[in-house]
């Protein structure tokens, strides 16, 4: 049983959360290749070989697919816009793709439903790619222009808008770990998409707020980072880890700068000039979104770099491995509010865990209990006194999960991608008991 929407404020906001390129189609539509289209079509990038190209067909399919958000008793809908879709080479608008996200827009509102926009999850189009992607400058004054496009179109109807989702993945995961696209593994393309990416952020809330857009903000994830041993060498990979995934850029964003310890690998490898950046990058902003799965183990690493030495951790875990902590996030609500957002409000923009589905594919109750820890996790860190406004279950759907392909299901609603039927989950269930009473 999850617990009662009366142990929450009124006006809390309650939401499930998808994404584009996970779920829509991305061969259809006119949309355009995007680097996550190229890193998929290069052997050994995927565990199963598969990509986005259908999904969950969501792009036929979405009316249904509202639906299961209005019939589970939700108030918001997180979705984001695909880039290749919206401007397939990146610079030519695509008026079949912005047709789409007005429809959709519309389908939401029509179904009492408020629209929580991010203007981007991840689907670069190849074409800028190719011309250095998030390494390349000219990434901030090109995102800026998607943003404003979108915004001209849909802006008007949108209840909350975030520039970026999870910047570390953008950046860190994807040119220094090199498991999403574009696939690097590189400390100056790392470096220079660790700042660019920000900058992007900052041209365009700049350029939004020009445009009148109302209630932006920006969604970044946290992961605990715990030293797996008392060594020293443990508890400096546990705290570089801290800088570079929890602290570079909610510090940046509030204005405090890039954490020293996250600058002392990353720094020689900068832009010249970062520092002239920074007032750019710390606009302000309406709200924060929070994503929050799990913690990791660091052992003494390899020199600066703690991801080279993880260990194993001794709690329960999903299909994915990912360990289940839910002070976790109360943890990491008051730490945001009291180290660097103060008043600003929060919202969990994304929490969910990967569960393997059984005979009964509705039989999910392991993450209705999931749920249930996270959303108490919530509710302590509103009773410290943390200005959390929502919750979003991620993820609506069974979908595309990156690297993983189709294997981990995150799903309140289970997808079988042969028929492309939906069948509502316990955790479904459990939702609309609790907020349709
Ligand atoms: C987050 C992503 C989302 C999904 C979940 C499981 O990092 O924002 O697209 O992959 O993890």
């Amino acid at each position: 049983m999850l617990p009662p929407r009366s142990d929450f404020p009124d006006s809390f906001t309650f939401g499930a959360a998808t994404s584009a390129y996970q779920i829509e189609g991305s061969g259809m539509g006119g949309a355009g290749l995007s680097h996550w289209d190229t890193f998929a079509a290069t052997p050994g990038n995927i565990a199963d070989d598969s990509d986005g190209s259908r999904a969950c067909d969501h792009l036929n399919r979405w009316p249904e697919d509202l639906d299961l958000v209005r019939d589970a008793g939700f108030d918001a809908y997180r979705f984001s816009t695909s880039w290749a879709r919206v401007m397939p080479d990146g610079v030519t608008v695509n008026p079949e793709g912005l047709d789409f996200y007005d429809r959709l827009v519309d389908g939401m509102l029509d179904r009492g439903l408020k629209p929580f926009l991010t203007y981007h999850h991840w689907d670069l189009p190849a074409a800028l790619s190719a011309q250095g992607g998030w390494q390349n400058r000219d990434i901030a004054a090109r995102f800026a222009d998607l943003c404003t496009i979108i915004n001209a179109r849909i802006g008007d109807r949108a209840a909350s808008a975030a520039t970026l989702n999870e910047p570390w993945c953008i950046a860190w995961l994807s040119h220094f770990l090199g498991h999403h696209a574009p696939g690097l593994r590189d400390i100056r393309a790392a470096s220079r998409a660790m700042h660019h990416v920000l900058l992007a952020h900052g041209t365009a809330v700049r350029a939004l707020r020009a445009e009148g857009a109302r209630n932006l903000g920006i969604v970044l994830n946290f992961e605990t980072s715990h030293a797996a041993d008392d060594s020293p060498e443990a508890e400096q990979a546990a705290e570089t880890q801290d800088a570079i995934y929890n602290q570079w850029f909610i510090r940046a964003l509030m204005g405090q700068g890039y954490p020293d310890a996250a600058l002392k690998g990353i720094g020689p490898h900068l832009p010249q000039g970062w520092e002239n950046d920074m007032d750019l990058i710390a606009q302000p902003l309406d709200w924060l979104g929070v994503n929050y799965y799990t913690r990791r183990l660091y052992t003494g690493g390899h020199g600066l770099w703690p991801h080279s030495a993880e260990a194993p951790g001794p709690l329960p875990k999903t299909q994915m491995e990912w360990e289940i902590r839910p002070e976790g996030l109360t943890e990491f609500l008051i730490r945001l509010a009291r180290d660097h957002t103060g008043s600003l409000p929060l919202y969990v923009t994304e929490n969910g865990m990967s569960l393997q589905a059984g005979p009964d594919v509705t039989q999910d109750d392991r993450r209705v209990q999931f749920i249930a820890d996270h959303l108490r996790a919530t509710r302590a860190a509103i009773a410290g006194g943390v200005d959390v406004r929502g919750f979003f279950y991620w993820s609506l759907l069974d979908n595309y999960e990156w690297g993983w392909g189709y294997g981990p299901r995150f799903g309140l609603v289970h997808v079988d991608y042969e028929t492309m039927t939906r069948t509502p989950k316990s955790s479904w269930h459990a939702f609309r008991d609790m907020l349709k009473g």
